[in-house]
């Protein structure tokens, strides 16, 4: 059992709340500072094509206040030439790129690494000798992270989502099945030279089975905690993860 698991919280929904009114707060980069004050060992921001929650303005604000506190920026973004452009600008200390579709609510599935190897290899490419890691968010698919690592990105962040639903949802013997298969992805990753992170869906209900898998370097954290935060604080919903999360690994 290894390192203690990083957590980077992804701060999209402050700014969701901010565009429910077209005002300048909630702001997500006060946001950001707080939960790195909390604990939070780096932060995650989606710059979506519609720009529906993080806007561009955000992207450098987050960049420079991170910079300045020599913190990492976790850049979700989509495999287009725009968000490329964007991500060279900034040179974010990571960037994970993600599957987008614009009638979606949140990010619903993998990247289809296997089937566009050809399209997604030479962004890896061009961010990774940007200086930037570049991490794929796909499922737990032995297809898919064979062809990840086919990339040379250095990083995989297995999606989450549908093993926190079953167990949240009560389908016991699903959510068992799914999270067989989180494990042996991540042992499939890391046996392929690839670091393993997770995320999508996580609450404190779901995060203890998947913080206790070995191979799980980080952690990325949203929706929730931003929806926690309203009832106790933000500070408070990342400091009670990070407690979840070591003890997950404490007890692994
Ligand atoms: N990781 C990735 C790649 C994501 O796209 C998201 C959602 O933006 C998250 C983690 C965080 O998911 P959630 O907001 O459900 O915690």
């Amino acid at each position: 059992m290894s390192r203690r698991v990083r957590l980077g919280v992804n701060i999209d929904h402050v700014a969701t709340v901010r565009e429910a009114r077209g005002t300048a707060y909630p702001d997500p980069v006060r946001a950001a500072i707080v939960a790195l004050e909390a604990g939070a060992d780096g932060v995650t921001a989606h710059l979506r094509e519609d720009r529906r929650h993080i806007s561009d303005d955000d992207i450098a604000r987050l960049a420079a206040m991170l910079r300045e506190r020599g913190r990492p920026l976790n850049l979700e973004m989509a495999v287009t030439s725009e968000m490329l452009d964007i991500a060279l600008k900034h040179r974010p200390h990571a960037v994970c790129l993600v599957p987008e579709r614009r009638e979606e609510r949140t990010t619903e599935g993998g990247l289809d690494v296997a089937g566009g190897h050809n399209w997604i290899a030479p962004f890896v490419e061009k961010l990774s000798q940007a200086g930037s890691r570049v991490s794929l968010f796909i499922g737990a698919d032995p297809l898919q992270i064979e062809a990840a690592s086919r990339t040379g990105a250095q990083v995989v962040e297995l999606h989450t989502g549908a093993f926190c639903d079953a167990l949240r949802e009560g389908r016991a013997s699903e959510a068992e099945a799914m999270l067989t298969t989180l494990r042996e992805g991540a042992q499939q990753a890391a046996a392929l030279g690839l670091e393993v992170h997770a995320g999508h869906g996580i609450d404190y209900e779901t995060v203890a089975p998947i913080a206790a898998i070995p191979e799980v370097a980080e952690l990325n954290i949203g929706h929730f905690l931003v929806g926690e935060a309203i009832f106790t604080g933000l500070a408070a919903a990342v400091r009670e993860m990070r407690q979840r999360i070591d003890a997950a690994r404490a007890g692994a």
